[in-house]
């Protein structure tokens, strides 16, 4: 498909039309090393290019209908110091905190392309009631959300009201005992947190689940975190530590048997948000180079403006064989392979 997208299909602009044609044929063509198929090839594609042009709109040509994960990062801040994450170091300032409008704009204006929309942080829950707002918006348009949280905001009403809207919610749990817990954490949060799960466990039903991240120093619990959700009739997953910025917990598996697995990165079909606004497609964006600057703000410029850049398209197409320990985590892995 051509990279170079126009905004809006329904003012077609011949130009614009030109433009989006020779983009896609000409790299086309110049692939093609047998001079006996080029014609008879580049009359298929245009054909191709026409049917796509005409009959689906520019997003659509790479987002596909659901097939798009919306993750918003919604805040850096935390209300716990897990010494595996450095996130909750550095908390976004007030007056670069995402409007939560933007972000419910934005939503709307993707939900056709998304099979899921992700709320993670920091802590989500530190905005207990825009995360309510989203969870309402996205059950109106059709879209399952899943809030990835460490528990500790939880409270009856707001389990009530995310049961009925039917989404999914992911306590973070890497020790069920309380020493450990508490170092994990960096407070003194198993006494709160605990009967929080059970309570999220009474209301939630299968729609709660655990994620436990699997670290040289968290070895030895996650066995007994996973037995623990066995007991209780809770699907887990393990996602393997990365750098968030702490360094304080070391890998158990190594980067070459990360990126050896054999999977291809699925982060390419992620549209992520950042506290301010910022959109980029993966996270790790930085380790790539034309990713290392945000793709756009949504506080500033229309979603699919944004997506439908150049660059945006350049970027997703590198990031088809890209091949770092980062495709390791949950968010990068195609869902078939996480909650058991
Ligand atoms: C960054 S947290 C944000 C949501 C929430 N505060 C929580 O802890 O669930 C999202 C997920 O990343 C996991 N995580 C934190 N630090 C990590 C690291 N260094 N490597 C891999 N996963 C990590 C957390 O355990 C959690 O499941
Ligand atoms: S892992 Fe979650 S709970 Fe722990 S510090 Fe990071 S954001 Fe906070
Ligand atoms: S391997 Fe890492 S940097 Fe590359 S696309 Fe996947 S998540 Fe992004």
């Amino acid at each position: 498909m051509s990279l170079i997208y126009r905004l809006k299909q329904s003012q077609p602009n011949f130009t614009h039309g030109i433009q989006d044609y020779l983009g896609e044929i000409i790299p086309f063509s110049r692939r093609i090393k047998n001079p006996l198929l080029k014609v008879p090839m580049v009359a298929l594609k245009s054909l191709e290019w026409a049917i796509y042009r005409w009959h689906k709109t520019p997003i659509r040509r790479f987002y596909g209908i659901k097939s798009n994960e919306l993750i918003y990062m919604i805040t850096n801040a935390c209300n716990d110091k897990c010494p595996k994450c450095g996130i909750w170091e550095r908390p976004e300032p007030k007056e670069q905190h995402l409007r939560i409008q933007h972000f419910i704009k934005c939503l709307k204006r993707l939900h056709h392309n998304l099979y899921q929309v992700t709320l993670t942080g920091g802590e989500p829950l530190l905005f207990k009631r825009d995360v309510m707002l989203i969870a309402e918006e996205a059950k109106l348009l059709n879209v399952p959300m899943v809030t990835v949280t460490n528990g500790r905001m939880l409270d009856e009403a707001f389990l009530a009201r995310y049961k009925e809207l039917g989404h999914i919610l992911v306590i973070s749990i890497d020790s069920v005992s309380r020493e450990k817990w508490n170092e994990f954490r960096g407070t003194k949060s198993f006494d709160i947190v605990m009967p929080k799960i059970m309570l999220a466990k009474e209301i939630l039903g299968d729609q709660l689940r655990v994620q436990s991240v699997l670290s040289r120093e968290s070895a030895e619990e996650i066995p007994k975190v996973i037995a623990w959700c066995k007991e209780h009739g809770i699907q887990h997953n393990t996602q393997l530590y990365q750098d968030f910025g702490a360094k304080n917990w070391a890998n158990l598996v190594t980067h070459k048997q990360m990126v050896d697995d054999g999977t291809p990165c699925a982060a390419r079909k992620n549209i992520c948000i950042y506290p301010n606004g910022d959109v980029v497609k993966c996270f790790d964006h930085r380790r790539i180079p034309l990713a290392k600057q945000p793709l756009g703000n949504i506080g500033e410029q229309d979603i699919i403006e944004i997506l439908c850049t150049k660059r945006s398209t350049e970027v997703s197409k590198i990031m088809k064989t890209c091949n770092f320990p980062c495709k390791a985590m949950s968010c990068n892995k195609p869902q078939v392979l996480l909650f058991k």
